[in-house]
């Protein structure tokens, strides 16, 4: 058992925290918002995350999680580790703003009371690790022996902490290699590869790794245009595709692309680092302009379906978080096209299965509904922009039948086009020109 401490009880450092915690070890998870934790003493989660909850109280009964705004408290002398998982929005120019590490970092630096490993999670620019290093050496009132290591998160929102407990690698980078086995010791038990690296490289390989899978959406998307344009149908070339094992069929989803915390600020960073040394990453540029362009298009389909206009109509918005399972809001598509849709003259409505409490002061002008059917009942046409299983097993007969007019935009290709079809729907997916029955591409 290890004693830990976790800056940060955003999204990553509330799971890191509880994660350690249920594999053994006592962890002191550390936020400077008293709101936070003080809920969290009362059990309450500041994010939405399936299996979160129970995760949290099991640990905290058995006194193997604790929580603190104090520094002095978790830095005390039995702890070895500590890992800064606060939050790196964007600044300006798309470069990763750095304001919430440095201050943790020369917190820590203030209150550490014996040797430590400092332990990077947050998505940082490559070389923040060095940086790190110099403000705790700094800030510290006298010298205290510590290492900085490189250990980013790839948790995925919505399947966190199976992510969190099946990682498919564990990646630690560091100048001191004592340190590196240090924290790869507390990896064992999750019995994924571990990848000890140089600091730089670890950073790297993050912002590598996110912005591959951003290309592999906006690459979908791309084929899905082509897709409409030829007659094919993209769902079945990604499966087609993914067969491939060099290929897989990971993240070959076509739709309204991504969103959330991470791939926009991800990839933006990426480009602002190369172009900073003087490189021009046109990839990375086309991988964001194709993502820009999907949700203009999409608000552009419903219009089309709906004849060219939507002054006076009623559009239906089925799911508003970035993706499902969560209730983020981040980047989500339904801002954007809520915003495009309004703007153009429609009324917008919209329904989420756990997001609307988060998404209400950010859509104002929408409508919130708190079920899918009174949502949709004199809707003149719906939209899918979250793949959300709730949608998938939805009564279709009986939307239709409230609906003003049969009209789904499925940005998500949750539906069969034939079934569509059949259940006398006006229905269009993304990128599917064959299938696209009695709506197919002209
Ligand atoms: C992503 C990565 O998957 C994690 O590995 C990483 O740790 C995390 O970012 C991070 O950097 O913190 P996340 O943003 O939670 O995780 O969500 P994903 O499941 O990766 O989805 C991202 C976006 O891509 C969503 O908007 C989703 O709808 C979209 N997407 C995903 C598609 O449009 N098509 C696909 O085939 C897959």
């Amino acid at each position: 058992m290890k004693q830990i401490c976790v800056v940060g009880v955003g999204y990553v450092g509330l799971i890191t925290a509880a994660g350690f915690a249920d594999l053994g070890n006592r962890v002191i998870a550390l936020d400077i918002s008293k709101e936070k934790i003080e809920g969290l003493k009362n059990g309450e989660m500041p994010i939405y995350e399936p299996g979160l909850e129970e995760l949290v109280e099991r640990n905290v009964k058995s006194g193997r999680l604790t929580f603190t705004t104090s520094y002095k408290e978790g830095l005390d002398e039995g702890t070895e580790f500590v890992f800064i998982a606060v939050g790196t929005p964007s600044g300006v120019d798309g470069e990763a703003d750095l304001q919430y590490v440095e201050a943790a970092a020369s917190d820590v630096a203030r209150n550490m009371s014996g040797e430590l490993v400092i332990i990077n999670k947050s998505t940082v620019p490559v070389g923040t690790g060095d940086w790190v290093a110099g403000i705790v050496r700094r800030n510290q009132p006298e010298a205290t022996p510590f290492s900085v290591v490189s250990c980013p998160e790839f948790l995925r929102e919505g399947s966190a902490i199976f992510d969190f407990m099946n990682p498919h690698r564990t990646v630690l980078g560091s100048l001191d290699r004592d340190a590196a086995d240090k924290v790869a010791q507390l990896h064992l038990p999750l019995r994924a590869p571990i990848v000890i690296t140089d600091l730089r490289t670890a950073e790297m390989i993050k912002y590598a790794s996110n912005a591959f899978l951003a290309t592999k959406i906006s690459f979908i998307n791309e084929i899905a245009n082509i897709c409409e344009a030829l007659g094919a149908d993209v769902t079945e070339v990604a499966t087609g595709m993914g067969y491939d094992e060099r290929i897989g069929h990971h993240f070959l989803n076509a739709g309204l692309g991504y969103g959330g915390s991470c791939f926009p600020k991800d990839v933006l960073a990426l480009a602002h680092m190369a172009e900073e040394k003087g490189k021009h990453p046109q990839l990375l540029h086309a991988v964001m302009d194709i993502n820009a362009d999907r949700r203009p298009m999409a608000v552009e389909r419903v219009i089309q379906m709906l004849g060219g206009d939507v002054k006076g109509k009623t559009i239906g918005m089925l799911g508003l978080a970035f993706k499902p399972n969560t209730d983020d809001m981040r980047d989500a598509p339904s801002i954007d096209i809520a915003t495009q849709l309004i703007a153009a003259g429609a009324t917008v409505r919209g329904y989420d299965p756990v997001s609307m409490e988060v998404a209400a002061p950010l859509l104002p002008d929408v409508e919130m509904y708190t079920d899918p059917y009174s949502m949709a009942a004199g809707c003149d046409a719906l939209m899918v922009n979250t793949e959300w299983n709730e949608f998938k097993q939805l009564n279709r007969r009986q939307l239709r039948e409230s609906m003003k007019q049969p009209v789904i935009f499925d940005g998500r290709n949750i539906y069969d086009p034939d079934e569509m079809k059949e259940l006398n729907f006006i229905y269009r997916g993304l990128g599917r020109g064959y299938n696209g029955a009695n709506t197919a591409e002209k």
